[in-house]
């Protein structure tokens, strides 16, 4: 018999993507799996099996969420089962009919990735991106949010510092004082040493590096959020995968089209991959991830304290 162990998930939509970002395996063009959407029926069958205790649904991982055609239709489904949604999204596919949906008033956090101030220092990342257009979509959300009292919804803007854009944090956070956003998120950017383009990219700044572990023995990287109190991640096609870093499926844990999601987490492999990181002796974890929420955040902003 399985136990309850996990109160979040986290569901990848669809891995198709209308940017290029240049440091996301989907924008790179690396994501060598299939392309697709998850679809509403299925979606719901997570839901279903595993709502008694799911507190949170993360409804992204690579690409782009409203780009998949039951986007809505699924975070009104989480929403009536009073779970959260968090969100992610580049924000460019957005419009006034679809931020009205929003009305709903359900538990929602909805983060957008805009990491510039202008088209210039913006898209140098988000390849193919228009910032007019997607500055005008947090304000219509925030407007939206004072106007109706959306007091369960909570909208963050999250910029990725780079080099190209660490200059503008100052005035980053006068922008999202002004339109109104509830948060403001600074995070570092994930990007290998080995990477072609790090230099293009990393910030002069060393305190806005994201820093890694082999060179800091002595941070704390215990406490992943993937494995205590645990948050499985399911692929689009129902794959489930210990976590967001396993973009390529190295570690298959089973189907939830298939098969019981706590049954899933209760496996034998599944437990090893955890005792393993307990251990300190999960290589994937090991070699792959740094993993520590204060050093992948530089800084937060709260502006409505709630
Ligand atoms: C892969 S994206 C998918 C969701 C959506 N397409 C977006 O960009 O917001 C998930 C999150 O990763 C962030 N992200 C993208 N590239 C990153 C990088 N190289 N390092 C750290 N975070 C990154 C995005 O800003 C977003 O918050
Ligand atoms: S918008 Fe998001 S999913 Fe798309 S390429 Fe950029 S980071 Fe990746
Ligand atoms: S790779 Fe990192 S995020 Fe993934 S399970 Fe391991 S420690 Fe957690």
């Amino acid at each position: 018999m399985a136990n309850k162990y996990f109160k979040s998930l986290m569901i990848e939509p669809t891995n198709i993507c209308n940017l290029h970002c240049p440091v996301c395996p989907v924008g790179a063009g690396i994501d060598k799996r299939e392309k697709g959407f998850m679809e509403f029926h299925q979606f719901k069958k997570i839901i279903d099996e595993n709502r008694n205790f799911l507190e949170c649904i993360n409804l992204w991982n690579y690409g782009e969420p409203f780009l998949a055609p039951d986007i809505m239709k699924m975070i009104n489904y989480t929403g009536e089962n009073n779970i959260t949604v968090t969100v992610h999204t580049n924000g460019t596919v957005l419009n006034k009919k679809i931020l009205d949906k929003f009305k709903k008033n359900y538990k929602l956090r909805i983060s957008f990735s805009i990491d510039g101030l202008t088209q210039k220092t913006y898209s140098y990342y988000r390849v193919g991106g228009n910032l007019k257009n997607v500055l005008n979509n947090l304000s219509y959300l925030a407007n939206l949010k004072k106007k109706f009292n959306l007091f369960n919804l909570l909208i963050i803007w999250q910029f990725l510092v780079m080099k190209t854009n660490e200059h503008e944090i100052d005035k980053v956070f006068e922008a999202a004082k002004r339109i109104g956003v509830d948060r403001l998120r600074l995070k570092t950017i994930g990007i290998n040493k080995e990477h072609s383009r790090y230099n293009d990219f990393v910030p002069k700044n060393e305190n806005y590096r994201r820093r890694i572990k082999k060179e800091n023995k002595n941070i704390d990287f215990s406490g992943c959020l993937f494995i205590n109190p645990g948050m499985p991640t399911i692929l689009l096609n129902g794959d489930v995968v210990p976590c967001c870093y396993d973009y390529f499926g190295e570690h298959f844990m089973g189907n939830v089209f298939k098969k019981n999601l706590l049954d899933i987490w209760d496996s034998q492999e599944y437990r090893k991959f955890r005792e393993d990181y307990k251990n300190g002796q999960n290589v994937f974890c090991n070699n792959r991830c740094n993993w520590n929420k204060k050093l992948i955040y530089i800084k937060e902003f709260n502006f409505n304290k709630r």
